[in-house]
């Protein structure tokens, strides 16, 4: 039982009350210190109902592992977006909503997006994806991202203050994922530009989101892949662009340029978000300042508690293809309200 309710009190039974009507996905009051909820909600798991848009919660590990591994039975479909928007018109009532998903996903947001599709679709696009991440690039990778770091800090450290989300995380984060999949450096500048991740310090001009970012994104590497494709070298958009699928088809270049842009997507906003939260702890916690300046080696550890306590995702969804039961609890396919809410 938790102390602490969502709207700051600290009656216990208030607490119990609130969190089982509270709601998870708009309540403002869980966006600074969602852990007391989540105590809350492990109490009632590790599978159980949820009082809006006919959310299952699901907090134990076997169970989660399932949810998130049975792709038989679980869709991808919702993983960006969870229960909003949902499918316009879903069917009233039916087990079996396999066939509906198949033939109605592009409705859902980021349908494009390999995080969102299923196998085997899903199977072939991480297959390509899974040729950048090798030991060798990820050891090349390392090195840039060392100057990346020094690159940007040298951008600021004269004026003596930073925006730490826009003109250091941001943009390193940008930059690391451009040197990785081997955008070339000639075109850094452009894609800061297009992210709107240049500094901002001291009068200098915001850049607004003027247009899709991805669709930025997807017309450059489609340009990229189709060039590469006609003019082969040794880099690493050579190497993406060539890259067949398991059956020997080569992809549209499009649907190679999505992936890559999605890469942009997934890699950006999760880290520039990890390296603030970061800042943030050691910028209130003098000791903990203080124990990493002693001793660096424990920065890569703070970093995985950082990632473990104040990371950018704290929640992942999926749709049910068919109805199923898990540690007793049935689950309807798709979506529909749960019983008695
Ligand atoms: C601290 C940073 C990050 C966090 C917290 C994070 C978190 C996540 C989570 C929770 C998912 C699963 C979404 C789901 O299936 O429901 C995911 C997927 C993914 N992330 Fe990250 N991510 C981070 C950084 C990155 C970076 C740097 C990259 C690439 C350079 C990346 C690329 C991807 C890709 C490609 C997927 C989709 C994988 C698939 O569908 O098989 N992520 N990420």
């Amino acid at each position: 039982m938790t102390d602490q309710t969502v709207d700051g009190t600290n009656d216990t039974n208030d607490a119990a009350s609130d969190f089982d009507t509270v709601d998870f996905f708009t309540d403002v009051s869980l966006v600074d210190d969602p852990f007391p909820y989540f105590d809350h909600l492990r109490e009632q798991c590790p599978v159980a109902h949820l009082p809006h848009h006919g959310v299952i919660g699901v907090t134990g590990y076997e169970e989660a592992h399932e949810v998130l591994r049975n792709n038989e039975v679980f869709s991808s479909c919702n993983a960006v977006t969870g229960p909003f928007p949902g499918f316009a018109h879903p069917p009233e009532a039916t087990d079996d909503m396999r066939e509906f998903i198949a033939e109605n996903r592009a409705e859902l947001p980021m349908s494009e997006y390999m995080v969102t599709q299923d196998n085997p679709t899903h199977q072939d696009h991480r297959g390509l994806i899974m040729r950048l991440f090798t030991p060798r690039r990820m050891r090349e990778n390392e090195e840039a991202i060392w100057q990346l770091a020094d690159r940007h800090i040298d951008e600021f450290i004269d004026k003596g203050r930073f925006e730490v989300m826009r003109d250091f995380g941001q943009s390193f984060a940008l930059l690391v994922i451009a040197d990785l999949l081997g955008v070339p450096e000639e075109e850094h500048e452009e894609f800061r530009k297009q992210f709107g991740a240049l500094p901002t310090v001291d009068g200098g001009e915001t850049q607004a989101f003027a247009q899709d970012p991805l669709g930025f994104l997807v017309t450059r590497f489609t340009q990229f892949v189709e060039e590469r494709r006609r003019n082969p070298t040794d880099d690493i958009v050579t190497q993406i662009s060539l890259a067949a699928y398991g059956d020997g088809s080569v992809p549209p270049a499009e649907d190679v340029a999505r992936m890559a842009s999605f890469l942009f997507a997934a890699g950006q906003d999760t880290t520039a978000r990890v390296i603030t939260a970061a800042l943030h702890v050691i910028a209130e916690r003098p000791d903990i300042q203080a124990s990493l300046r002693d001793d660096p080696t424990r920065i890569p550890n703070f970093i995985e508690e950082v990632l473990r306590m104040e990371g950018p995702v704290k929640s992942a969804a999926r749709m049910a293809r068919v109805t199923t039961e898990l540690a007793g609890v049935q689950i309807p396919g798709g979506r529909r309200r749960s019983p008695g809410r």
